[in-house]
C-alpha cells in the first residue's frame, strides 16, 4: 500500500477515530488511550489521511469520480458477493482488536434488529459500508472513508482537522468559498454535491431499492458536521431535517455496536440472503 497516499494502516482507524471525537460515555476516556505508542502513531496517520482528504476533496474532484464511479460498470455481483468482497480488503495493521469489515456490516445490524427496529433499517446496517469496495477498485483511503461534507461553498469549521482546507483549490475560488457557494440558502441536501466516498456511491446503487430513510442513513452516516455538530442546517430543507432524526438513530448503531464477541455470520447468513431478496435485485451494478 502507498504510505503517501493511504497513511492509514487499517481503513477502520478513521471510525476508531470517531469513537475519541464521539465516545459513546465521555467519562470512560482512559488515559492509557492517550499515552498509547501505537494509538498516537494511529493519529499521525490519522492526521495525515485527513490532510489529503480535505486537499484533493474539490468540487471537480468529486464530478471526475461521479463521472467514472456512477457509470457502474466495475464489477457485477450480489450483495452478499460484494460483502464478501470487501472483506479480501487486506490491512497492513496487527489484527488485535481490528474487526473484519464482514463483523462490522453484522454488528451494526444485529443490533439494530435486537432493538425491533423494521427490517429495512436492518438491512440497511448490513450494507451500509459496502461502497467501501472502491478501495479494492484501487481508490485512495481519503477518497473513499472519512467525515464527508458539502464541496461548491466554504467549508465549515466544524468539520475534523478544518486547517486543512486551506490546501484544497475551492478554498480560494470565489466561485466555491461563500458561505452557500453555488447553492441557495436551505435549497436542501439532494442539490447539494458531498465530497466523494463510500456513502455517495452506495447511495447511488441502492437509491431505487430502499426507503428514503434508509437512503438517508447510507447517503450522510458519515456527514458528522450535520448530523453531530448541526453545522449546514442553512443548506437544509424540512424533509433533510426530518430525516436526519433517523441518520443519528442509525449513527449510534454504527459507532456504538463493535463488541468483542463476533457474530456467526455462517448462522446468520440465510436471515441475510431472505432479507436481501426481499429488497433488491439477484445482482447489483458497481
Ligand atoms: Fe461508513
Ligand atoms: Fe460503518
Amino acid at each position: 500500500m502507498d504510505k503517501k497516499l493511504n497513511p492509514l494502516n487499517n481503513i477502520e482507524d478513521w471510525e476508531d477515530d470517531l469513537l475519541k471525537r464521539y465516545p459513546e460515555n465521555p467519562s470512560k476516556k482512559t488515559e492509557e488511550e492517550f499515552r498509547d505508542y501505537k494509538n498516537s502513531k494511529r493519529a499521525e496517520g490519522v492526521k495525515e489521511f485527513y490532510k489529503l482528504n480535505h486537499q484533493y476533496q474539490s468540487y471537480d474532484f468529486v464530478c471526475d469520480k461521479e463521472a467514472t464511479f456512477l457509470q457502474f460498470n466495475h464489477r457485477r455481483m450480489s450483495l452478499w458477493d460484494a460483502v464478501e468482497f470487501l472483506n479480501t480488503l487486506v490491512d497492513d495493521s496487527d489484527p488485535d482488536i481490528e474487526l473484519d469489515q464482514l463483523q462490522h456490516l453484522l454488528q451494526t445490524s444485529e443490533a439494530i434488529r435486537d432493538d425491533g427496529h423494521p427490517d429495512w433499517f436492518v438491512l440497511t446496517g448490513f450494507l451500509h459500508d459496502v461502497g467501501k469496495v472502491l478501495c479494492l477498485f484501487g481508490e485512495p483511503q481519503w477518497a473513499v472513508v472519512g467525515d464527508t461534507f458539502p464541496v461548491g461553498c466554504s467549508f465549515s469549521n466544524s468539520i475534523v482537522h478544518s486547517e486543512y482546507f486551506s490546501l484544497n483549490p475551492d478554498n480560494s475560488n470565489p466561485k466555491y468559498n461563500t458561505k452557500f457557494g453555488i447553492y441557495k440558502e436551505n435549497c436542501g441536501l439532494n442539490q447539494i454535491k458531498m465530497s466523494w466516498g463510500h456513502d455517495e456511491y452506495l447511495y447511488q446503487i441502492m437509491k431505487n431499492y430502499l426507503p428514503q430513510e434508509a437512503l438517508y442513513m447510507i447517503r450522510y452516516h458519515s456527514f458528522y458536521a450535520q448530523h453531530k455538530e448541526q453545522a449546514y442546517n442553512y443548506l437544509m430543507d424540512k424533509t433533510d431535517l426530518k430525516m436526519f432524526e433517523w441518520v443519528r438513530k442509525f449513527n449510534n448503531y454504527d459507532l456504538y455496536s463493535k463488541a468483542p464477541v463476533q457474530p456467526n455470520s455462517r448462522a446468520l447468513k440465510p436471515y441475510y440472503e431472505d432479507l436481501v431478496a426481499k429488497y433488491l435485485p439477484d445482482t447489483l451494478n458497481f
